[in-house]
């Protein structure tokens, strides 16, 4: 069991944060699989739920979940972090709060946020400080292994020091994107100078590599590796896995686009879901163009259920 704060976690498994994808539809799919400890929400604009943005109010609604979810926020200015946490705090059903230090995008980065936060030890601290004085509810923060060079053992330091539960680190930095290999390498040495959980993250795909690497940290963050293959959290959690059930998930991703997202949300949305889903799948390139090229989102949500029959 892993502890976070006042939280446990059946499960030392989390889904990641990913924009546009650890939405609801994700998340409560993911939820009815089931296996997973926890979940991430897509990030979530401070400044948007300080300001209480209609399109962020819509986010972030609530829904029931078995395992508990997380939000997660970012912005760059300590006081709008800590009234954004104030009000998850006081006005949503969230289990927990993360702070964004990895994201990587430009505009982001430019605004002193995501990232940009690694560069700025007095922030980044500041950041940490703010929220933790708003809000009981467990608190983590997610950081890469630094902006261009490796900084991760000074800015968990702050990170525990200023109060969050547990630290996740995305063993990348913020200049290598998403290229390369992950540094799990460097997990021992950022584990040994913590007393707060570690959390682990990057390119955890398959059953094997998730239990080695859970054996290097407390818990691991997975997120393309969820939208591959659904089933994983269940496999790690040792739960019956030989009726993986394609057919059916599939036809519930259709039925929870087509409830929550307005008719011309819901094609995109499906693609956004398709890019990562069953990477490795033989003929994959040949079904995945076919919902690409399509204009319609009952045709490609037929083309989907075609190539995955019902069991
Ligand atoms: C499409 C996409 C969107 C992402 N959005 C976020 C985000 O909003 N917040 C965040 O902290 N990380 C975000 N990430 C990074 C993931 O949480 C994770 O750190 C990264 O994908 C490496 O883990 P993985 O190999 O298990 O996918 C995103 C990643 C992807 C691929």
């Amino acid at each position: 069991m892993l502890r976070i704060g006042t939280l446990s976690l059946e499960q030392p498994t989390i889904l990641a944060p990913m924009a546009g994808l650890t939405d609801r539809v994700l998340r409560q799919l993911m939820d009815e699989i089931g296996g997973c400890g926890a979940m991430v929400s897509e990030m979530i604009a401070a400044e948007g739920l300080r300001r209480r943005n209609r399109r962020t109010l819509e986010m972030i609604a609530g829904f029931p979940t078995r395992a508990p979810q997380f939000i997660q926020l970012f912005g760059a200015v300590p006081e709008a972090l800590a009234e954004a946490a104030a009000i998850v705090s006081a006005e949503t059903g969230y289990a927990g709060i993360d702070i964004n230090m990895g994201c990587p995008v430009p505009k982001v980065v430019r605004s002193g946020a995501g990232s940009g936060l690694l560069q700025d030890l007095p922030r980044l601290g500041a950041v940490v400080a703010a929220v933790r004085r708003a809000t009981a509810l467990p608190l983590t923060v997610k950081v890469r292994l630094g902006f261009s060079q490796v900084n991760v053992l000074e800015t968990t330091r702050v990170i525990e020091q200023e109060g969050a539960d547990a630290v996740a680190v995305h063993f990348r930095l913020r200049s290598d994107g998403y290229k390369g290999s992950a540094r799990w390498d460097l997990a021992a040495a950022v584990r040994a100078s913590l007393r707060i959980p570690l959390l682990g993250n990057g390119d955890i795909m398959t059953l094997a590599f998730a239990l080695e690497k859970l054996r290097a940290v407390d818990g691991v963050l997975i997120g393309r590796g969820a939208l591959a293959n659904p089933f994983l959290f269940r496999e790690i959690a040792g739960q019956e896995t030989r009726e993986r059930d394609w057919g059916g998930t599939v036809r519930r991703l259709g039925a929870l686009i087509e409830e929550h997202y307005p008719e011309r949300k819901r094609l995109g949305k499906l693609k956004a879901f398709i890019r990562f889903l069953v990477l490795s799948r033989p003929g994959s390139r040949s079904w995945k163009r076919r919902i690409f090229l399509s204009q319609d989102f009952r045709e490609a949500r037929g083309f989907l259920e075609e190539t995955f029959p019902c069991a």
